[in-house]
């Protein structure tokens, strides 16, 4: 770490002098040092103009996911959905942070049934009856970066594809209670992997969250079956995504040759996820994209 002239600006680009913004701050972190496990750089730490740019961003990714929840229909194509994400996301001054990132040809992913993520939306793919879809969202504003995707449902979903819908969602709300600063994010990981076994399911282990804001992925990778007082230390002013993808049958995941993209359940069994934008704060965590 590089020692700081006190009266000099504070490296997180506040302009307020070094002694009253992250001093205190840094001889905290300085007591985690011995440890085994990461401390964030400094370059993960938002300063307040920073995370007021992720805010702004997440309101239009937030605004868009909203329009999708309005309009997704039975019989529409997921490039349908991809339209509709485009349409809206252009309309209120973002780029879709998808759209040709390395190389994907889409504003969102669409992932139905035992599509686990990173569906490429597609003109002969109809939304039927019963089935369970995520739409996955990233818009970029004013060069900030959010991230975030639901569940929908169409039409009579079973009931235990309903079930698996919902446990997701609330092992979010779970590894919330874990992400708070000068905490470690295998907690939080932890957490909701414990959280989906207990309901019986599993939870794919090689895709992960990740730090957002400044750029589309930053570090941490976020795991969704860490160990407790493992990983990166939370620290206020990070931001990343919380974003598990639950497994009906066992975690085992493939990606299809052909498109390089898609990942599915390899036992072919149904799979969900929810993913939201958080804030590290002072005291607790704030949602910002959901
Ligand atoms: N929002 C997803 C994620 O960050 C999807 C990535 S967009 C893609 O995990 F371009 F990589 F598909
Ligand atoms: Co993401």
């Amino acid at each position: 770490m590089e020692k700081m002239e006190r009266n000099a600006p504070c490296w997180c680009g506040s302009g307020k002098k070094y002694k009253h913004c992250h001093s205190a701050f840094d001889d905290r972190l300085k007591r985690f040092a011995a440890e085994p496990y990461p401390l964030p750089s400094r370059d993960l730490i938002k300063n307040a103009a920073q995370i007021e740019g992720i805010r702004a961003s997440s309101k239009i990714n937030i605004a868009v996911l909203d329009y999708v929840a309005e309009h997704i229909r039975m019989g529409m194509t997921t490039a349908e959905i991809d339209e509709m994400v485009y349409q809206k996301t252009t309309e209120l001054g973002g780029i879709p942070a998808s759209l040709g990132y390395n190389g994907f040809p889409c504003s969102c992913c669409v992932s139905v049934n035992s599509v686990v993520c990173h569906g490429i939306p597609d003109d002969t793919l109809y939304l039927e009856d019963g089935d369970i879809v995520n739409v996955d969202v990233s818009t970029i504003y004013n060069g900030y970066y959010s991230d975030s995707s639901r569940m929908f449902l169409i039409g009579a979903v079973s009931e235990e594809a309903r079930r698996l819908v919902e446990v997701t969602k609330k092992s979010l709300e779970v590894g919330l209670q874990e992400v708070a600063p000068w905490k470690r994010l295998g907690d939080m990981g932890a957490a909701i992997h414990e959280y989906i076994l207990q309901n019986g399911y599993t939870v794919v282990r090689e895709i992960g969250g990740h730090g957002v804001g400044l750029e589309f992925h930053e570090e941490p990778f976020v795991s969704h079956v860490s160990k407790r007082g493992t990983e990166m230390l939370l620290v206020p002013g990070m931001v990343f995504t919380i974003e598990p993808m639950v497994n009906m049958g066992n975690d085992a995941i493939f990606i299809d040759e052909e498109d390089d993209w898609t990942v599915y359940t390899e036992d072919g069994s149904l799979s969900a996820q929810w993913e939201i934008t958080v804030l590290v704060t002072e005291d607790g965590y704030e949602i910002l994209a959901y």
